[in-house]
């Protein structure tokens, strides 16, 4: 099949190649010139393991190729994905759909024969409609499907999570549109995923739900962890022992800093925003959102009381700045929210990350930057890890005790075992351990 992918951020991007490597021949289009200038010279504009070498294979095969120009590829294509960015509002919290309808309108120009245009990006309960009413309004003449087909992916774990999905959500109003996108995704019948035909409206609503859900999940076990430390119980043990009923699930039960990223930040601020404006608010969502904000502060409050009630002119040192391991984004990172409380309590910042750095350097004032863990602990009054980078896994805690003003880890991932630290002679933090 012919793929066209509007947008080559980061769900366009890994899409684009995952589909090109089912075999199908895509074209990524992006405005940014720039950005597709790199890509055709095999640099990357996102850190995403594995993508570079599965974009170059793709590249050489011919089943991939970059491009600013629109009209070529959507002329050709039978499916046509829309993977633009959909910020939040200013404002209301929203998403803003403006980029999407704009691709819409170009995609509308530039069709010839049947396509089915496809929702890839997270967008709001009803964007499908108002897809079809531009495509139809700019074009009568136009035989087109409006597809929704939301996408799953982890940062970090893109590329195993596109090729090998817990399922593949298609929404679609009619039996043609959902037969091109069967077509899309029938490679993956070989692993099995499951393939869920719903109406497009369902498809939308059940990222979002997927997303809150999620969000909820972390929140649940991280307002637990505060009460763990409170009465004398361990968090990753009650983890433990709720995940292993499998009504519940173990996974997304690691209690940390609040969850932070790209995705359910913004989309569960659109959900609560969808539902107030349908009426039917989603309290739990709602408060989900709150605690959550309010817990990235709180961290900085957990530093301070680990310094023994102050920062002020101490030497704080953070390892790990983006909002999770294996990626440089640093979108609603804790780390954000924990430097600015130590920061106005009067800390002095130094921080490490493998990737987030130059990412992160535009978003904070005042910080110092180490080359790597060690560096960043000297003469530090107390280490702190934020993200769990796998280098800060097995950190050599002699050396780290030896280079240090004073002995406090606190530890916002529980990477350590709290015994082990404290025999290196360290007073230790981690998250609900009592
Ligand atoms: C998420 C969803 O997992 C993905 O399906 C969706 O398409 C996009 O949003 P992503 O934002 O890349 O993906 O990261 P994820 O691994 O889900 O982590 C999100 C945040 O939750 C991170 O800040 C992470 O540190 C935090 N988290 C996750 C926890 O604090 N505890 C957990 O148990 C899991």
């Amino acid at each position: 099949m012919r793929i066209a992918m509007i947008g080559s951020g980061y769900v366009g991007l890994v899409s684009g190649a995952c589909l090109a490597d089912f075999g199908h021949e895509v074209v990524c289009i992006d405005k940014d010139p720039d950005k597709i200038a790199a890509l055709n010279e095999g640099r990357m504009p996102i850190y995403e393991p594995g993508l570079d070498t599965l974009v170059a294979e793709n590249v050489r095969q011919k089943r991939l190729a970059f491009s600013t120009d629109l009209k070529p590829a959507v002329a050709q294509a039978q499916a046509v994905f829309i993977a633009v960015g959909t910020p939040s509002r200013r404002g209301d919290g929203f998403a803003d759909l403006s980029y999407v309808y704009a691709a819409a309108r170009e995609i509308a120009e530039a069709l010839t024969g049947y396509a089915v245009v496809v929702t890839k990006s997270t967008v709001p309960v009803g964007t499908g409609d108002e897809v079809e009413r531009i495509l139809r309004e700019a074009r009568p003449d136009l035989d087109v499907g409006v597809a929704s087909n939301p996408e799953f992916l982890r940062e970090g774990a893109a590329i195993g999570d596109f090729k090998r999905p817990d399922r593949i959500v298609i929404g679609a109003e009619d039996a043609r549109a959902a037969a091109v996108m069967q077509e899309v995704y029938r490679p993956l019948y070989l692993n099995q995923a499951p393939i869920l035909l719903t109406g497009r409206r369902t498809a939308e609503l059940t990222k979002y739900a997927a997303n809150a859900f999620l969000a909820t999940k972390i929140t649940f076990i991280n307002e637990i962890a505060d009460l763990c430390e409170q009465v004398g119980a361990n968090v990753q043990e009650v983890a433990r022992g709720i995940g292993l009923d499998n009504r519940i699930g173990a996974k997304f039960l690691h209690a940390g800093p609040g969850y932070g990223g790209s995705c359910f930040p913004k989309d569960t601020l659109a959900l609560v925003k969808t539902a107030q404006d349908y009426g039917t608010p989603v309290r739990i969502v709602e408060t989900v959102v709150a605690v959550n904000d309010q817990r990235k502060r709180a961290m900085a409050r957990k530093v301070i009381a680990a310094c023994g009630g102050s920062v002020r002119g101490k030497r704080v040192a953070l390892l790990g700045l983006t909002f999770k391991p294996n990626t440089d984004d640093m979108r609603d990172a804790p780390s954000l929210s924990i430097i600015a409380g130590l920061q106005d309590a009067g800390a002095r910042i130094v921080a490490y990350d493998p990737e987030g750095m130059e990412q992160a350097r535009p978003l904070l004032q005042g910080v110092a930057y180490a080359e790597d863990a060690y560096a960043c602990a000297e003469g530090a009054d107390a280490l702190v890890i934020v993200t769990e980078w796998n280098a800060f896994r097995a950190l050599d805690l002699a050396r780290l005790k030896a280079l240090m003003a004073a002995p406090v880890l606190v530890d916002l991932r529980n990477v350590y075992a709290p015994a082990e630290v404290e025999r290196h002679g360290f007073d230790y933090s981690g998250i609900g351990i009592a």
